[in-house]
């Protein structure tokens, strides 16, 4: 084990020197190779809602829900303005072998055309190897075991049945009760996110929640997390707090249409 991280510390460091010798002829690649130094501080932790997650999918046949698929997944976890720190650093489908039957039910991908392990592991290069700078995060098998022990203490779909928040077609919610829904369980500590539909309806779809580096709930950095607070994404907007919310139930025949 210790030789196996050292093994993967050298490589690091090995595209890291060969990133300074190369600035001077290749500095669009060593400059990204070479700015990282897990000096974040926040991290969001991002459940998506299958109910709604296809409507912010262009293509209208890519989208599947899966019959196993009923509660809120994991869309990933990110450390705040930091992303692909390390190329270097390969995560295999064995490293997830002990991981998989909660992964695939937890953290499935919803695209046809992308596996659960390429949805893993494209969140892996992304913001995994961000994240792997902190010790209890810091290997492919220790990220993807964190990120489950948080989706098991943060159960918002039992937070929100708890408040009498049900999915729905035709009833629709003020953002008060959603938000106050998950104050007990999250404090202010999060964000909503929402996207329209054909009717220009809101639906909620995703929801981010603040974390620390060393993954306890909440964030003391505020600017950090300012952005995720307004600002619009390929995966929604923040929900308005001046008009009701939709939370549409899982449709598995229709993921694109959840209320036609
Ligand atoms: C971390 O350092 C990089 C490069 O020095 C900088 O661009 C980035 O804004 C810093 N991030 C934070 C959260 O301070
Ligand atoms: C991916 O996850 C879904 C949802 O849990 C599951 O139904 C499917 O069997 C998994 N795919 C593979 C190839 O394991
Ligand atoms: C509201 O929608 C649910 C399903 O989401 C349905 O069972 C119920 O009959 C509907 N109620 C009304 C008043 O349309
Ligand atoms: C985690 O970090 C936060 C913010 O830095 C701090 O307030 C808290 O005490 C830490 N918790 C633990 C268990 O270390
Ligand atoms: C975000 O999107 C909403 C509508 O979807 C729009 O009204 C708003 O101006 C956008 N905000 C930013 C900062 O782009
Ligand atoms: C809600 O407020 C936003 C800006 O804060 C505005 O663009 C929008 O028209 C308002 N919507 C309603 C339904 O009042």
């Amino acid at each position: 084990m210790a030789s196996y991280k050292m093994s993967i510390i050298w490589v690091c460091s090995a595209v890291l020197l060969s990133g300074l010798v190369l600035t001077q002829d290749q500095a669009h690649w060593s400059t990204s190779e070479i700015s990282h130094s897990c000096n974040w501080t926040c991290m969001l932790f991002t459940l998506q809602w299958p109910g709604s997650f296809c409507l912010i999918i262009d293509n209208k046949n890519i989208c599947r829900i899966p019959q196993n698929i009923q509660e809120w997944t994991i869309h990933g976890l990110w450390p705040v303005k930091d992303h692909n720190c390390c190329p270097c650093w390969p995560i295999f489908h064995s490293h997830l072998q002990e991981l998989e039957p909660e992964l695939s039910q937890l953290w499935p991908s919803l695209i046809k055309t992308r596996s659960n392990f390429t949805f893993w592991k494209e969140e892996w290069f992304k913001h995994g190897t961000c994240a792997g700078c902190v010790e209890n995060m810091g290997s492919p098998f220790l990220y993807f075991k964190t990120v489950l022990k948080l989706r098991q203490l943060f159960d918002v779909d039992n937070a929100l049945a708890n408040a009498g928040i049900k999915p729905s077609c035709n009833v629709s919610y003020k953002y008060d009760e959603l938000h106050g829904a998950l104050d007990p369980l999250l404090g202010d500590n999060f964000v909503l996110q929402c996207v329209k539909d054909d009717k220009e309806r809101e639906a909620w779809v995703q929801l981010k929640i603040y974390v620390s580096k060393n993954v306890t709930l909440g964030c003391q950095m505020a600017e950090e997390l300012e952005s995720s607070r307004v600002t619009n994404t390929s995966y929604g907007h923040p929900c308005p707090t001046n008009t009701t919310i939709f939370y549409f139930p899982i449709n598995h025949e229709h993921p694109k249409q959840p209320c036609t």
